[in-house]
C-alpha cells in the first residue's frame, strides 16, 4: 500500500517547491545548461545529452564527467561519431563496463546521422525505436533535451518518490507504482529541470543511507518522514547471494614488452572487447594451460576477482615469455601496456601479472 501524501490534491506545491531548490542548488555538471541560462532560453544539446545518458547507465557522475569530456573532444556531434570506428568507440570506452553500450553508442548515431538527418528524436516513443534507449532513457532524453512532459524515473527518483509516498511494496514489483506516483507529481513546464532536479536531491540529499532531511525541500510533503521511517523506503527484496564463478587468464610477453590480447566474441558479457586470453567463466574450473596461448613456462602470480551484476569472479593470473617462433592468431593483438583499453577486470589481472613479472 502507498500512503496519500497531504498534498495529492495540491501536487504543484511539490513541483514548485523542488524547482525552487534546484534553482538554488543544482549541480554544476558538464552536460547540464544551468537552471538561469535555460530560463534565459539557452538549449541543451540533445546529442550531449544523449550521451551523457547513455554513459550514466549504471555508472555514477564521478566516473562518466572526464570521460563525457573525452567523447565529446572526440566526436565532437552525432556525424563525427557515427562517422568512427566501432574498436575506437568501444576503446574509448574501456572501463566503463557494460559494453553493450558503447556498441549500442555507435550504432544509434549511425541510425540518427542516416535515418533522422542527424538530428535526435524529440519524442519518448521515437526515441526508444533507437538502439540502447530504454523507457528510462527515452524518458531523461525527452524530457532534458526536449522539454517533453516525459516522466523520468532513476534509481534516486525512485527512491524519492517511494519515500513520499511511503510505499511498502517491495522493489522491483513497486516500480508501476512508482511511475504512477512520480506522474502525479509531475510538472507540465521545466520538465527537464524537475527530473534533473529530483536526482541532484537523490544524490545529495535524499541519500540511500542517512538522508538530509532537514535540508530537503520536499520533507513537509514526505510520507516516510512524517512517519519517522525515512531509511525504510523503498523496500528492498529479500537479497539473493550472487553466484561464484572461476576462470584463468594467459599473460603472455613478447620481446617488446607487448602482451597478447584476444578480441571477445561480439555477443555476452565483455562482448568485442580485447581480453587477457583464459578459460572459460564457470562455477568449477580447471586452471590447466591448456588455455593459453601457447606452450611456455606458465607461472602464476595470483588471482584477481571482480563483481558482475549477476556473479563475483575470481580469476588466477599467470604470466610467461612468448616462446621463439609463436604467431599471433587472427583475433589476437599485441598490445603495449600502456596502450591497453581494456575492461577493469582484465586492467586488474594485467597489473597483477606485470608487477611481479618474474619470466
Ligand atoms: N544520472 C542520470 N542522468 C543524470 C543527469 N542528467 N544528471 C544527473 N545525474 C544523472
Amino acid at each position: 500500500m502507498a500512503y496519500e501524501t497531504r498534498d495529492t490534491k495540491n501536487i504543484s506545491r511539490i513541483s514548485e517547491a523542488l524547482l525552487r531548490w534546484y534553482d538554488a542548488n543544482a549541480r554544476v555538471l558538464p552536460w547540464r545548461v544551468a537552471p538561469h541560462l535555460r530560463k534565459a532560453g539557452q538549449k541543451p544539446d540533445p546529442y550531449a545529452v544523449w550521451l551523457s545518458e547513455i554513459m550514466l547507465q549504471q555508472t555514477t557522475v564521478a566516473s562518466v564527467a572526464p570521460r563525457f569530456f573525452r567523447f565529446l573532444e572526440r566526436w565532437p556531434d552525432v556525424a563525427a561519431m557515427a562517422a568512427a570506428e566501432a574498436d575506437d568507440v568501444l576503446g574509448e570506452w574501456a572501463g566503463l563496463g557494460y559494453y553493450a553500450r558503447a556498441r549500442n553508442l555507435h550504432k544509434c548515431a549511425g541510425i540518427v546521422a542516416d535515418e533522422h538527418g542527424g538530428k535526435f528524436p524529440c519524442t519518448e516513443d521515437a526515441l526508444k525505436m533507437l538502439p540502447g534507449i530504454g523507457d528510462y532513457t527515452a524518458a531523461a532524453i525527452a524530457a532534458i533535451a526536449f522539454g517533453q512532459p516525459a516522466v523520468v524515473v532513476d534509481g534516486n527518483i525512485e527512491r524519492i518518490v517511494a519515500r513520499l509516498f511511503a510505499i511498502d511494496k517491495p522493489l522491483p514489483g513497486a516500480k508501476a507504482l512508482i511511475k504512477e506516483r512520480a506522474g502525479a507529481i509531475w510538472p507540465q513546464q521545466r520538465c527537464g529541470d524537475f527530473a534533473q532536479g529530483l536526482m541532484d536531491l537523490g544524490a545529495g540529499v535524499c541519500r540511500p543511507k542517512a538522508p538530509k532531511c532537514s535540508a530537503c525541500p520536499l520533507a513537509g510533503h514526505c510520507a516516510a518522514h512524517r512517519l519517522d521511517l525515512v531509511e525504510d523506503f523503498p523496500v528492498k527484496p529479500a537479497k539473493k547471494p550472487k553466484p561464484l564463478r572461476k576462470g584463468a587468464v594467459f599473460a603472455l610477453v613478447n620481446a617488446k614488452g607487448e602482451v597478447l590480447f584476444e578480441r571477445r566474441p561480439e555477443k555476452g558479457l565483455l562482448g568485442g572487447m580485447f581480453c587477457l586470453p583464459g578459460s572459460p567463466w564457470a562455477e568449477k574450473v580447471s586452471e590447466s594451460p591448456a588455455h593459453a596461448p601457447a606452450t611456455a613456462k606458465w607461472r602464476r602470480v595470483g588471482e584477481v576477482t571482480h563483481i558482475f551484476t549477476h556473479f563475483h569472479l575470481t580469476l588466477g593470473v599467470n604470466i610467461a615469455k612468448a616462446p621463439k617462433g609463436f604467431r599471433r592468431g587472427r583475433k589476437q593483438q599485441w598490445i603495449a601496456p600502456k596502450l591497453a583499453r581494456v575492461p577493469t577486470v582484465m586492467k586488474k589481472a594485467l597489473d597483477l601479472a606485470l608487477k611481479d613479472r618474474g619470466i
